[in-house]
């Protein structure tokens, strides 16, 4: 059959239009639907009614409003949307007209859920810090009032009143540490640290260091160190850091009278990224994390139970600073948990090829 030169100018446009990354439908001068792409075709509800009028296609009373408005002859239109499928996204639209022919709209559509989630985590974020250090501040401001009225002579509230206010200031003064820490690891995210140490000994330094507090909770920590040579490129701060709140997550939520492994080894396939490296596993046996939690739990405050995390001395912001740190030397953290079970936090860092 030999196509038409109409056909062929159809399918070059179809051709153009699939090279396109974004969204992009075009609409003769009564509103059909003449082409688009197939990015366009996923965010659709149903499939495309092609030589239908627009609105079987797309259900957005003010996206067809803005196509009518530029066939009949208006300027271009511009507006944001959001679309359901496959996940609601929000799209900035365009609409404008093309000269001559029987083509005569062209729908763009930009995807700027991204830029929408970070500008509202910006905004949760600055939220939350205000909230983390207002409650230790009212608290101190309570107790400071206390102290000056009805406890001023009465030197056991006055001792006590103290030690509680000491506890408090210390927790805002290490939710300050923790958002600098914070700030720093993301202003250097992509700047890979130049050092160069032995994880193993690393590793042992911090066990030991964390070893009382264990001791405190009944719990044993045991590290277990693979054979061969176990040298990355790091940060040796940054990386004692890491483990520093793994393991010390792993004896506040892990379970006293067990133990909280931690396990030292070469893999011959980094998680995503393919190639070997060491692998340096912590492992408790405490209640777990449900599935829903789990991609939640590097946010920033993100805490399953914020009383109890707080009670712990917490600041919910180490699991963050952990992804990041593990981010900028390239490697990858994945978290294994069921509830009931205790968890599994395994963090993965590039191999320093012999
Ligand atoms: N090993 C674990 N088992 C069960 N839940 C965990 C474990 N590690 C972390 N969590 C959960 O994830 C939350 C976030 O952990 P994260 O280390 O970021 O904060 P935190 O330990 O509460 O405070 P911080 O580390 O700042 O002192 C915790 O509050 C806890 O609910
Ligand atoms: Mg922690």
């Amino acid at each position: 059959m030999a196509t038409s030169p109409e056909n062929e100018a159809l399918q070059l446009l179809r051709s153009f239009l699939d090279a396109l990354p974004d969204p992009a439908l075009v609409v003769d001068r009564s509103r059909h639907l003449t082409a688009l792409n197939r990015a366009a075709e996923e965010i659709l509800s149903g499939p495309a009614a092609l030589n239908r009028d627009l609105a079987l296609s797309i259900r957005h009373p003010e996206v067809l409003g803005a196509v009518s408005s530029v066939l009949a002859g208006g300027p271009p239109q511009a507006l944001t949307a959001s679309f359901p499928l496959p996940v609601q996204r929000e799209f900035e639209v365009h609409a404008a007209s093309l000269p001559g022919g029987e083509i005569t709209a062209l729908l763009t559509l930009h995807d700027i859920s991204a830029a929408r989630a970070t500008d509202r985590m910006r905004t949760d974020f600055v939220a939350n810090v205000s909230h983390e250090l207002r409650s230790p501040l009212s608290a101190l401001l309570g107790f400071i009032e206390t102290l000056q009225g009805a406890a001023a002579d009465d030197v056991e509230a006055r001792k006590k009143f103290l030690l509680t206010m000491e506890g408090e200031a210390k927790r805002m003064a290490r939710l300050i540490d923790d958002l600098l820490s914070l700030s720093k690891v993301e202003a250097e995210e992509h700047v890979r640290p130049g050092g160069e140490l032995e994880l193993d000994k690393l590793l042992e330094s911090v066990v030991s260091t964390l070893r009382p507090r264990g001791d405190e909770a009944g719990l044993r920590i045991e590290l277990k160190v693979g054979d061969g040579n176990f040298t990355v490129k790091g940060d040796r701060d940054e990386l004692e850091e890491v483990f520093h709140n793994l393991v010390d997550n792993g004896i506040k939520y892990g379970r006293g009278g067990e133990a909280v492994i931690v396990d030292l080894s070469h893999v011959d396939r980094i998680p995503d990224v393919g190639t070997p490296g060491i692998r340096a596993s912590v492992r408790d046996h405490g209640e777990g994390i449900g599935s829903d939690h789990l991609p939640r739990l590097t946010e920033r405050f993100y805490r399953i139970d914020k009383g109890r995390s707080r009670d712990l001395g917490g600041t919910g912001l180490g699991l963050a600073i952990v992804k990041h740190i593990v981010n900028r030397h390239r490697g990858r953290l994945v978290i294994e948990s069921r509830a009931g079970e205790g968890s599994t936090f395994h963090v993965y860092l590039p191999q320093i090829p012999d």
